[in-house]
């Protein structure tokens, strides 16, 4: 039997607990995950595409069946070039519902074969975001309870205040 594969994109500027949820959930749901890292070049990022990749792959290195990978381009070609019938978004409040529900319609008309899949969030990371991350870690306070431990120094040594001197 065919595997089945699904897609976990986004830009995972950086990943947070949130994000490992939903792949984690996802993970067993489907054969193979691939997690992607979405590279739009009229985005300014904070972590490079091979930071961003890095801190996936370590986040998710205890889930055998998830692989991570970058990718410039149409999520639905994207897809397609991965045999994947799923791409799987996490839902938090309703303010992602409109734009994820655009994503979804512009998907399935360029790529029919791919069902977009809305896992909601755990309630604990219902206004979770990279951004906010991002914030308290540069404003020096704990990010702990919002990102994989494994990840915690890689963002620190980003974003931590720097004490002058
Ligand atoms: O984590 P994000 O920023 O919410 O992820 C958004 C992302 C990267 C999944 C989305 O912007 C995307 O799919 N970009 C690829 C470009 C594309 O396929 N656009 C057409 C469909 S809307």
């Amino acid at each position: 039997m065919n595997k089945r594969i699904a897609i976990c994109p986004g830009s995972f500027d950086c990943i947070t607990l949130g994000h490992l949820d939903i792949i984690t959930r996802a993970s067993a749901m489907f054969d193979e995950i691939v997690v992607v890292a979405m590279v739009n070049s009229n985005k300014n990022y904070t972590f490079t595409t091979e930071e961003r990749v890095n801190m996936i792959k370590k986040s998710t290195a205890d889930i055998k069946n998830v692989t991570v990978d970058s990718y410039e381009g149409l999520l639905a070609e994207y897809a397609q070039s991965k045999n994947a019938c799923a791409i799987i978004k996490g839902l938090r409040a309703m303010s992602d519902f409109e734009y994820e529900f655009q994503m979804a319609l512009t998907n399935k008309k360029l790529n029919p074969q791919v069902e977009t899949v809305f896992l909601t969030t755990s309630a604990q990371n219902m206004y979770l975001s990279s951004s906010m991350v991002k914030q308290i870690a540069s404003m020096g306070g704990d990010i702990s309870d919002f990102v994989p431990s494994v990840i915690l120094g890689d963002i620190l040594k980003k974003l931590s205040p720097k004490t002058s001197l």
